[in-house]
């Protein structure tokens, strides 16, 4: 299947997009995973962000500061995990803390700027799965395939309150509903890059439906839609 998206030239970009908890990391990686594609956690980026100004003091609304932040930023991944600056930050990018701080420095167009070739440079043969919330819209506007993954507010809070509860942190589903809908609410909003599905997206709900459903759905997209560019072409 992979010589499919490295018969077109440019490595093909899956983009799967949605807000928190909708399952759409889940998703985009067990897509990856199955294609034997790379894959983009985004959203990652933006907690590395937040992550390295709530640790050097900078201000979430010093757009200036955390431009430079986003520019500088030394990351890598690895085995599923990822560094920064060279230390283990897999769990720190993931607190309450880091969630909150990652959205609200998400809204300035000169962070995203920053970030913008960063997220392109992992487009490499034989393809990319991104997900995110800009993947579809303004980071690989050409995806072949772009998914807008949603899930209900309740259904979504009641995923991360297991996830949380499973690791030990103490939670009440009234205040990550309240967070969930604040930060939809911040995401969808903002000026930059809003949330919202592309023109050319596939919306799927996951409110009813497993992972594994999930990732055949896209996959069966992807199927679909090579077979037809393969056609056309032939
Ligand atoms: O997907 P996530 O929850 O890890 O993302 C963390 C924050 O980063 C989220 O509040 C929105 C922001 N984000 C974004 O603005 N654009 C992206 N492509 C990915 C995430």
């Amino acid at each position: 299947m992979a010589a499919t998206a490295a018969s077109v030239g440019v490595p093909l970009v899956i983009a799967i997009d949605g807000p928190a908890a909708s399952g759409k990391g889940t998703i985009a990686a067990g897509v990856a995973r199955e294609l034997g594609f790379r894959y983009l956690d985004s959203g990652s980026l933006y907690r590395l962000v937040a992550l390295k100004a709530l640790r050097a003091g900078i201000p979430v609304t010093d757009e200036a500061a955390l431009a430079v932040a986003a520019s500088d930023l030394d990351f890598a991944f690895d085995n599923g995990g990822v560094q920064l600056g060279g230390e283990d930050a897999t769990e720190g990018i993931r607190s309450e803390a880091v969630s909150a701080a990652a959205s609200q420095v998400a809204v300035h167009p000169a962070v995203r700027r920053a970030l913008l070739s960063r997220q392109r440079a992992f487009r490499q043969a034989p393809g990319l799965v991104a997900d995110g919330r800009d993947m579809g819209t303004v980071v690989f506007p050409d995806a072949a395939i772009k998914v807008f993954v949603t899930a209900s507010a309740e259904e979504r809070a009641k995923r991360r309150y297991k996830q949380l509860i499973a690791k030990g942190i103490s939670i009440t589903m009234d205040g990550l509903l309240r967070d969930i809908r604040e930060r939809d609410a911040r995401d969808a909003g903002r000026v930059a890059a809003p949330l919202r599905p592309a023109d050319d997206a596939v919306i799927l709900d996951t409110t009813d439906l497993t992972i594994d459903a999930a990732i055949g759905a896209v996959l069966d997209l992807y199927r679909v839609r090579t077979m037809a560019a393969e056609r056309q072409r032939s």
